[in-house]
C-alpha cells in the first residue's frame, strides 16, 4: 500500500487500485501550508470520513466536486453530503460492505460527532480496511482508548498497520495509544491528530520512546511524505 500524509488525521492511500482519501483537513490547517499541499492535485475515488468536525471534513465537498470521489462514512454523514449533490455510501457501526478495493468495516470510536452546520452527525466511527492481496489496515478516526479496540482482532483480519490519534486533549495521548496497540494486536503505528493546535502539541521523542520501550514503533511522517507498507 502506499499511503501519503497530508497533516493532521488526513491520510490517501492507494490499495486495491483505487485511492482513498481519509478526513480531509488540508486547506485549513497551519503545519500543510509550509508543506504546501495543494488539495486541487489530491483526486481519491473514495473519502471516507470518521465524524462531523470540522478538523475532519473541511475539504470533502471540495474534493469531491473535483474528482467526482463518493463518500463513505457513518449514515447520517453520508446524508448530509448526498443532499448537497455528493454521492455515497452510508453505513454505521458494526458493519462491513465490499467496495471495489476492499472491505471496509465501521468500528466503534469514543468521541462526539456534530457537523459544520450544526445537524446531528452520528456516532464516530473508525475504519478496518481490507484488501485480500495488499493486507489491512485500521484507520481509527478520534476515539478514546475503548475497550473495543480488543474485539479488532477477533472479528478483523490481522492489521499490518493502524492509524491512532497521539495528540491528546481531544483523543487518547500517546501512552494511551499504547495500550490500543495492544488491544489490537500491532505493533505498527502510524500516528496522527497531533501538533495542528496548541492543545494537541506532541512530544516527538517522548512518544516515540514510549512505543520503543513497549516493542511497538511509532511511525510520525512529514506532512505530504509519501511511503510504502507491504502485507507481512
Ligand atoms: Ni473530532
Ligand atoms: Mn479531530
Amino acid at each position: 500500500m502506499r499511503i501519503t500524509y497530508y497533516g493532521h488525521a488526513c491520510f490517501f492511500v492507494e490499495i486495491g487500485n483505487k485511492k482513498l482519501l481519509f478526513d480531509p483537513f488540508i486547506s485549513h490547517n497551519p503545519l500543510t501550508k509550509v508543506a504546501k499541499v495543494d488539495i486541487s492535485k489530491i483526486n481519491p475515488d473514495y473519502i471516507l470520513l470518521s465524524h462531523g468536525h470540522e478538523d475532519h471534513l473541511s475539504d470533502a465537498f471540495e474534493i469531491a466536486i473535483q474528482s467526482d470521489a463518493k463518500v463513505i462514512a457513518v449514515y447520517e454523514v453520508q446524508q448530509w453530503f448526498e443532499k448537497q449533490g455528493i454521492p455515497g455510501h452510508g453505513m454505521n457501526t458494526g458493519g462491513k460492505w465490499k467496495f471495489d478495493f476492499g472491505t471496509v468495516k465501521l468500528v466503534n470510536a469514543v468521541h462526539s460527532s456534530m457537523l459544520p452546520d450544526g445537524s446531528y452527525g452520528g456516532n464516530p466511527v473508525g475504519f478496518v480496511v481490507t484488501n485480500d492481496h495488499e493486507g489491512t489496515f485500521y484507520f481509527a478516526g478520534d476515539t478514546a482508548l475503548t475497550l473495543d479496540m480488543k474485539l479488532i482482532p477477533m472479528i478483523c483480519p490481522k492489521l499490518d498497520f493502524a492509524i491512532l490519534p497521539i495528540g491528546d486533549n481531544f483523543t487518547m495521548g500517546y501512552d494511551d495509544a499504547v495500550i490500543a496497540s495492544n488491544f489490537i494486536n500491532c505493533n505498527t503505528i502510524i500516528g496522527c491528530h497531533y501538533d495542528t493546535f496548541p492543545p494537541v502539541k506532541l512530544d516527538h521523542s517522548a512518544a516515540k520512546k514510549t512505543f520503543s520501550r513497549a516493542g511497538k514503533n511509532l511511525f510520525l511522517p512529514e506532512i505530504a511524505m509519501t511511503f510504502n507498507i507491504k502485507k507481512k
